[in-house]
């Protein structure tokens, strides 16, 4: 198994192109089983996940080529096939393909998501909406069986703006009869890229970007190619990370900076500079870090994802700082190994007490999780001596390479 070896890094200075979002493609890439044709998709990231995905939509007959970022799929041999668990089960969108198989064929086997281990993870919210579009569905051994005689389509609350939820439902609403509207639906930025992606394929949708979505069912789609946005989450990682070691960097490649408002607002209160520009985001630091109180929330509120790093920033911190996880119930891996580098936390219930401004030591940690290693990663480059991240793939699900990115800028890091 991989590692990663990082020695204290003083500075970090340089560019770094932001690669493709994880959590826009793949949404999309399930999206193209609805239509039967060849789709291209641009700036796509070389990552795990979208490995995983490319060979769930072969079991399909959907055949898939990645070429440097640009992913062909091509579904006009697409063929309905059970989804079995050992593949279903090494990411959490594997989910996705349901809503699209449901609408495409009314039925689906398909096993049951994986995904990081951030929490419970259900998938209540997903199957009680499809309950309500006449979905009966039985599970065993990890197994998910659904059909339909008839895809309704039908009024539905989600209890919790859950992405994931939202997204399977909006794909299975495409095609059922009639009319759907989903109340109090996720408003990610991946939410309305992934419905923009619908309408061009020839769906109706009235709502984008609000909590009330109406689709109208069709049964005609057209395979359309589609341009991949920034990662919002890889931007905001460095950008944190940049916080929090004294810096002058550039990231190209951030084409629509409100997906980070948030995001940049928690980096200026921490103490960065970060001055937008037309083609570049430039982000200036001492390392000084403001310890603070913040809590994650719903989009466009500051993202759960960006937790664990927030709390390897605030290590920095002249002073205790609080972080408050709101969205996943036990999404506090970090602590127990940031702990190993020496960190002062304490877990009070479902907020983190950080007390900042100690030294850190390297020491050798654990990856249990895509955002919790890359948060270990940030902790490596401000403690003393070497530290070393194992189970690198994790990181490797969602980051094209990290390493490669921070070399980029300086910093003391290579793979063991
Ligand atoms: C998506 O996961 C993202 N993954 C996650 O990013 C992200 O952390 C999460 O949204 C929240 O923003 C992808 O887009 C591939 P949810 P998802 O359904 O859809 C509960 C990363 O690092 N819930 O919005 O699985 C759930 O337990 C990943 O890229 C139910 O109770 O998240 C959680 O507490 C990690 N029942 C909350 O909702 C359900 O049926 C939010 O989950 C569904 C969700």
């Amino acid at each position: 198994m991989k590692a990663i070896s990082i020695k204290e890094t003083g500075r970090l200075n340089g560019t770094i192109t932001i690669q493709g979002s994880k959590n826009t493609v793949l949404p999309i890439m399930a999206a193209t089983v609805l239509g039967s044709g060849i789709s291209v998709i641009e700036n796509c990231p070389v990552i795990e996940d979208v490995y995983a995905m490319c060979e769930l939509l072969q079991c399909l007959q959907i055949h898939t080529t990645l070429e440097g970022h640009t992913l062909t799929i091509d579904t006009t041999q697409a063929a309905y096939a059970p989804l079995p668990y050992e593949m279903t089960s090494r990411l959490r969108s594997s989910i996705l393909l349901l809503g699209p198989m449901l609408a495409r064929w009314k039925q689906a086997e398909i096993g049951m998501p994986g995904g990081c281990a951030i929490g419970l993870r259900p998938i209540d919210i997903h199957l009680e909406g499809l309950m309500k579009m006449n979905v009966d569905f039985r599970m065993r051994n990890q197994m998910l069986y659904c059909n339909t005689y008839h895809l309704q389509g039908c009024e539905y609350h989600l209890r919790f703006p859950s992405v994931g939820a939202t997204e399977n439902l909006i794909l299975a609403a495409t095609g059922a009869t009639g009319r759907t509207i989903l109340r109090g639906i996720a408003k990610e930025p991946e939410i309305i890229e992934l419905c923009q992606y619908l309408q061009r394929m020839g769906v109706t949708m009235e709502g984008i970007g609000t909590d009330v979505l109406t689709i109208k069912g069709t049964s005609q789609f057209v395979a359309c190619d589609y341009n991949n946005v920034y990662d919002r989450i890889v931007a905001g990682t460095y950008l944190l990370m940049a916080a929090a070691i004294p810096c002058d960097i550039k990231m190209v490649g951030i084409d629509d900076i409100r997906y980070m408002a948030n995001v940049i607002r928690v980096a200026s209160q921490l103490g960065a500079q970060v001055i937008r520009m037309d083609s570049y985001l430039e982000v200036q630091s001492n390392g000084w870090i403001n310890p603070g109180t913040f809590q994650t929330g719903i989009y466009p509120e500051f993202p759960t994802d960006l937790q664990p790093v927030l709390v390897a920033t605030l290590l920095r911190g002249q002073g205790i700082s609080y972080v408050e996880e709101t969205v996943f119930e036990k999404r506090f891996s970090i602590v127990s190994e940031l702990r190993k580098l020496g960190a002062e936390i304490e877990i009070q219930d479902q907020t983190l007490k950080i007390s900042g401004g100690h030294c850190l030591q390297g020491h050798t940690v654990k990856a249990t999780d895509l955002r919790q290693g890359a948060a270990l990663v940030l902790a490596g480059l401000m403690s003393k001596g070497y530290t070393t991240v194992t189970d690198i793939s994790y990181i490797e699900r969602g980051y094209e390479d990290i390493v490669e990115d921070l070399r980029q800028l300086g910093a003391r890091i290579q793979y063991i």
